[in-house]
């Protein structure tokens, strides 16, 4: 079943029901308090994501201010909320609690059904990770990420080389399970690049058997602007494809330009924007 790629804000809805059933959830009726245990433990600190399922314009400051009572009392230190940029109430009532954004995202979608726009020849090869470049990897996220401005790195309570690190961490949780497919770009045995994939969780499956997540890339700083990127991400897509895949999502910064002119140049179309925002509760 093909979808539509303006059903996006339908697979978030689906997304939440999963996320609802979490073992450590604190359920809010349409607001949930999660803890994130692996942005715990890469920032070493207490971190609680709020989820939400409301329409635009139902976000309410009551709820905002009684799950942050609640989290202060559960110990969390940073608390994290991302919606939509044109949900006015959901962006005003989290600045009106004292929420900071940090982090303002493009989601872009790729329809398979679409016949991709073919690759000029390249020096460079595309295959698969192997379990021994993780190391390679890791390295290379380091150095992609040096200049990076995300998500950690707009957060002033998050020091800049952690925030570099999380990338490195992202990469090793990939190489241990998190990702379902990891795609190298490689020339004479050295590391170019890099592009992590990921599956429909089990309820997408069930309910969405047709979408998968682009998750990660990057490219070394020495290699940027040679296609190597354009190349990792064509050659994701049309493995999803072929595994049946029909609708891969794909967010990036809104400032990353790179990745946007990626997307726009091989299909994939806008979808929507999201904001993320930031609560410490103890700094
Ligand atoms: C984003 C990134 C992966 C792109 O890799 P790449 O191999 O250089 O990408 P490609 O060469 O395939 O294509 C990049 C496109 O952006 C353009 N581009 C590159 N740098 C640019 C810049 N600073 N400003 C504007 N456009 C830029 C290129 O010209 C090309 O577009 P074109 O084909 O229309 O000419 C790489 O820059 C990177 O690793 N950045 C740091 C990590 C990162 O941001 N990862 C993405 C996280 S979602």
């Amino acid at each position: 079943m093909a979808r539509s790629c303006d059903s996006y804000r339908e697979w978030q809805t689906y997304y939440f029901e999963e996320l609802r059933q979490a073992e450590s959830v604190f359920d809010f009726g349409n607001y949930a308090l999660i803890e994130n245990a692996w942005e715990s433990r890469t920032l070493a600190v207490k971190v609680g994501h709020i989820h939400y399922l409301l329409k635009e314009g139902e976000f309410s400051f009551d709820s905002l201010h009684q799950i942050t009572e609640r989290a202060v009392l559960e110990s969390f230190d940073l608390l994290v909320c991302k919606v939509y940029c044109s949900d006015v109430l959901a962006n005003r009532s989290l600045i009106a609690a004292g929420f900071s954004c940090v982090d303002t995202s493009m989601i872009y979608t790729h329809d398979c059904v679409q016949v991709g726009r073919s690759l000029p020849s390249a020096s460079f090869n595309v295959r698969e990770a192997e379990p021994d470049d993780q190391g390679a990897a890791f390295s290379l996220a380091e150095q992609s990420f040096s200049a990076h401005f995300g998500r950690f790195h707009q957060d002033p309570n998050i020091e800049l080389t952690r925030a570099h690190g999380i990338y490195g961490q992202w990469v090793r949780s990939s190489f241990a399970g998190y990702a379902d497919k990891i795609l190298v770009a490689e020339e004479a045995g050295t590391l170019l690049g890099l592009s992590i994939w990921r599956y429909g969780s089990k309820l997408e499956q069930r309910l969405l058997p047709g979408l998968a997540h682009y998750s990660l890339g990057f490219v070394s700083t020495q290699a940027m602007r040679n296609g190597i990127f354009s190349a990792l991400t064509q050659a994701g897509v049309q493995l999803l494809q072929q595994k049946g895949y029909r609708i891969i999502e794909g967010p990036t910064h809104a400032g990353n330009i790179p990745v946007q002119r990626v997307y726009v140049k091989y299909g994939w179309k806008p979808a929507d924007a999201t904001a993320t925002y930031h609560l410490w509760l103890k700094k």
